[in-house]
């Protein structure tokens, strides 16, 4: 069995991780980055309208207080105040790094980068590469570490972190290609795994990926959790043809000039958000559209009709290429003179592992996280943007932070034993006889869309909860081979996705009123009392919930808030 050595292992090799290796390396701390994907093909190129940053190009009255209210107040008002400040006070220099080591913005006349509108943004803060920004961005970052040497094993699934004392020392993966255990050794261990949408049968991500992988490894550690009900559903996925379900339609068309419209032509956002129509925040628009379908005004695949046609060819195919040629591919339709039909997506996990986001320091000793792994910095819904910046943002400071820490430590010995059992527990799942997994993740996926989706209700959740933990004994027919074993990963899957659906439906349960994303249609209220996070941590083979006070928002961002998020006026 191979061993690999380094100072810091960072787990997931998208813009999070990337980031932080590059700091790390920056700061003379040997790093390595293990992904499950191949290199440049990791989630991060998923996210496609935009980044934000206050950077006033376009809009010279913008500014990171306005970007922070923007944030806080479309957020539920529950974000993690410091790490919003954070986030926005750096978003601009962020920008202009990734600018100066080649990411190719959109410019203006005038030479500077372009912004386009986004949902909820009080201004044109979204910087873009036409519709491929996410991928433009990763691309950046991979060429940073490639030309600092930095060391990448790609299509490595982690399946345990490793520990001494309570204190994270490692991990073990499995080389999917080789069908081989690695063990990886280091003084700190960082989580960029990124979010858990698959737990959603229709979803943004592609099958292989946001599984629950991260949240499940801390969760195994005994690590807390914040706002595991948050989750965002994104108004815009596709619906048809089958195989594109899902499949992210971007914000931009919107922030273009997209018009939703049902299928008796009305422009029905007008009755859902009058002063920001379409450009408002993703969770009104997506119960506004799950409004619209329940009450017989969808297309015969469930969703409605999202319009372009009105820009110039020309304009399509510079601002939203991805977009023509998706459409053109997957339903053989020209955008620039037909509408998209288009449903809500499980789009971005809002909740997640309990961090300090200035830090990355999580509950467990050495083991740190960063991005869409963590919580509280988009509160009960994210900003459309605000991911992109906040993986370059805090990837900067918490590898720079991981780095002093480092510095300072020593390597814990491993524990033989642990790593043997962890290998065989792996093992002994390909000995099983039982059901098929890929199967198994599919109803699990299907309870929570069904059960745990955009609009929720207390009975459902609770028999949900009593479903899945009803398949938590199953056994699995996955075949012996190690390598490249389809069965065996869906397996390991499932085992990850137990503890993430338990903890977003216990959460979902805990959380008795409606906020952003998290619609209860048996507590329709926004309350005051609730103005709280909810905390989870497994507990004698159970888990705990519980909540925790927020803290307060200065008055220089406060005073931005004003009286325009009507979000859970919908449906009451
Ligand atoms: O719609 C989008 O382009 C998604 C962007 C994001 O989630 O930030």
């Amino acid at each position: 069995m191979k061993k690999e050595e380094s100072d810091v292992l960072v787990i997931g090799s998208g813009g999070a991780g990337l980031r932080a290796a590059i700091a790390l390396h920056d700061q003379r701390i040997p790093v390595l980055v293990v992904g499950k994907c191949a290199k440049r093909d990791a989630h991060t190129i998923l996210a496609t309208g935009g980044i934000n940053a206050a950077l006033g190009n376009m809009d010279p009255k913008d500014s990171w207080q306005l970007h922070a209210s923007d944030t806080i107040r479309d957020g539920g008002y529950i974000n993690d105040t410091n790490a919003v400040l954070t986030l926005c006070k750096n978003a601009p220099a962020a920008v202009l790094e990734l600018e100066k080591w080649g990411a190719q913005f959109h410019k203006e006349k005038n030479g500077r980068i372009s912004q386009r509108f986004f949902g909820a943004a009080t201004y044109r803060r979204a910087c873009f590469v036409g519709d491929v920004t996410g991928k433009s961005i990763l691309n950046t970052l991979v060429d940073q570490a490639e030309k600092r040497k930095i060391p990448f094993r790609s299509e490595v699934y982690i399946v345990s972190l490793l520990e001494k004392n309570g204190k994270v020392n490692g991990a073990v993966g499995l080389d999917m290609q080789r069908g081989e255990f690695v063990v990886f050794h280091a003084k700190k261990v960082i989580l960029a795994t990124g979010g858990h949408s698959r737990m959603f049968a229709r979803s943004s991500s592609r099958f292989w990926e946001n599984n629950g992988d991260g949240i499940s490894l801390a969760y195994r550690l005994g690590a807390k959790f914040m706002d595991m009900e948050m989750f965002q559903f994104h108004p815009t996925g596709m619906v048809f043809p089958s195989e594109a379900e899902g499949v992210l339609v971007t914000e931009a068309v919107r922030g273009e000039g997209g018009v939703l419209t049902n299928t008796r032509g009305e422009r029905f956002m007008e009755r859902y958000d009058k002063e920001r129509m379409e450009l408002s925040a993703r969770d009104i628009v997506a119960r506004a559209i799950y409004n619209e379908v329940q009450e017989g005004r969808g297309t015969n695949h469930g969703g409605v009709w999202l319009d372009i046609s009105h820009k110039p060819k020309s304009y399509i195919l510079k601002r939203l290429p991805k977009m023509y040629k998706q459409f053109k591919e997957y339903v053989g339709i020209d955008i620039s003179k037909e509408k998209m039909e288009v449903a809500p997506t499980a789009h971005y996990s809002m909740g997640g592992i309990y961090s300090d986001q200035r830090t990355g320091k999580t509950s467990i000793p050495n083991l740190f996280a960063i991005g869409e792994v963590t919580s509280g910095v988009h509160g009960a819904n994210r900003l459309g943007g605000n991911s992109l910046a906040e993986i370059v943002v805090f990837g900067k400071i918490i590898g720079e932070y991981v780095a002093q820490e480092a510095k300072k430590d020593y390597l814990l010995p491993l524990d033989e034993k642990m790593i043997a059992s962890t290998i065989e527990e792996v093992v002994s799942i390909t000995h099983q006889k039982g059901d098929d997994p890929i199967a198994l993740k599919k109803n699990i996926q299907k309870i929570m869309w069904k059960d745990c989706g955009v609009v929720r209700e207390g009975k459902k959740m609770k028999q949900a909860l009593r479903e899945i933990s009803s398949l938590k004994d199953s056994t699995f027919s996955t075949g012996r081979n190690l390598k490249m074993n389809e069965k065996l990963i869906a397996a390991l899957d499932v085992r990850n996705m137990f503890p993430t659906c338990d903890m977003i439906l216990r959460s979902a349960l805990f959380r008795e009123e409606s906020r952003g994303a998290h619609y209860r249609s048996d507590f329709p209220e926004t309350k005051k009392s609730w103005k709280k996070n909810i905390i989870c941590f497994p507990k004698q083979n159970s888990i705990k919930v519980t909540s925790r006070a927020i803290v307060p928002v200065p008055r220089e961002i406060s005073k931005h808030f004003g009286d325009t998020n009507p979000s859970h006026k919908l449906l009451e």
